[in-house]
């Protein structure tokens, strides 16, 4: 722009060339560059004002009015451009982030429980429901209770049934099954009547395969009284049979041996895929071996503080992986531990 020598001539062509430039600037960097160059310090404009003294006294009012003016003008596009640069901005992040509200929802997989864990709470609801409590003993045991107590010395021929897993602390082992919380109770409740289960895992040092795992659980159940009969046994565990695999299954006894129990017994269900005609899963025998049981043997009472002159108790342990197993038709147990959610998500 030549400099015109007329200074109201001149503003004039400040005020056009800054107007149309502003018809062009794109973007908040361009904005601020236009507020640089046509109002900043150093802009045409700014020099109006400071040659302002240099120009013909009489002409200096009409020179200032004329660049306020312009200044306010000026400042007003500016406002305005601002405005419509941050709605342009707006309206393209709505644009681009725009929300499809229509489309259906992200379901959350949730987890589920773990069969073990499904079946110990149905096993823990039914007796419940008989009116047992639940009682944790620990999974490190000593050997005194998980042998000793239990009516087997060290050296008794039938601690061959269990392969223990040892510490490197003498008398210090995982427990190889839940009965030591037996005399744990008695001690704990003696002389008070007992109705209890007992659930929890167990370790047993054995090579892992189809049929038997290094660790699964147990549910231990226990009852002292001083009228407890073996009568009491198989009614409970009819009646527990009945809730946990239907009210028409047919059970039996089978007399078997226990260090902690006499006389001893194994409960077998009929088999509940074949009706008891003989299939794979009863491997033909029609039925299927649930737990152990039996009369808590006088040792074990008197160990846990209770007169076996006056009290007597029954006993039962059964592995609620065994139940999940053939109740589910799983085939090998190492499926349990494995965590595999192409498994587990099946239940
Ligand atoms: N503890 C036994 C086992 O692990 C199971 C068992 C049998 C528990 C008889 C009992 C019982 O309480 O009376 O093989």
């Amino acid at each position: 722009m030549e400099n015109h020598p007329d200074p109201l001539q001149r503003l004039e062509e400040i005020r056009t060339k800054a107007l149309a430039e502003a018809q062009t600037v794109q973007g908040e960097a361009e904005l601020s560059q236009w507020r640089v160059v046509h109002l900043g310090r150093s802009s045409p404009l700014m020099q109006i004002f400071s040659q302002l003294p240099q120009f013909p006294k009489e002409m200096r009012p009409a020179i200032g009015q004329r660049a306020n003016q312009i200044k306010q003008s000026l400042e007003a596009a500016l406002v305005e451009l601002n405005q419509t640069l941050k709605e342009a901005a707006l309206r393209h992040s709505l644009e681009a982030d725009r929300l499809d509200i229509t489309l259906p929802g992200r379901r959350p997989a949730p987890g589920r429980l773990h069969p073990s864990t499904q079946i110990l709470r149905e096993i823990t609801r039914i007796f419940a429901e008989m009116g047992f409590q639940v009682y944790n003993s620990p999974d490190v045991e000593t050997d005194e209770y998980n042998f000793e107590l239990l009516n087997m010395p060290a050296y008794h021929p039938a601690r061959d049934m269990w392969d223990t897993f040892y510490t490197t602390k003498p008398g210090v082992i995982l427990r190889t099954h839940t009965s030591p919380g037996q005399v744990r109770v008695m001690r704990e409740r003696s002389p008070e009547p007992i109705r209890v289960i007992l659930p929890g895992m167990c370790y047993r040092y054995e090579p892992v395969s189809a049929r038997s795992e290094m660790q699964f659980n147990q549910v231990e159940g226990l009852a002292v009284g001083r009228h407890i009969t073996f009568g009491d046994l198989k009614g409970t565990l009819t009646d527990f049979a009945r809730r946990m695999f239907g009210k028409d299954v047919r059970i039996r006894l089978r007399p078997s041996y226990f260090p902690f129990t006499e006389p001893s017994a194994e409960l077998d269900i009929e088999c509940f895929v074949c009706g008891g005609v003989g299939c794979p899963v009863c491997k033909g025998s029609g039925w299927l071996e649930i737990l152990g049981c039996g009369m808590v043997h006088p040792v074990v009472l008197q160990n846990g503080g209770y007169d076996p002159e006056v009290y007597s108790g029954y006993a039962f342990g059964m592995g609620p992986e065994r139940t999940a197993m053939l109740r589910y038709r799983i085939e090998d147990i190492r499926y349990f531990w494995e965590n595999d959610v192409r498994f587990l998500e099946q239940f």
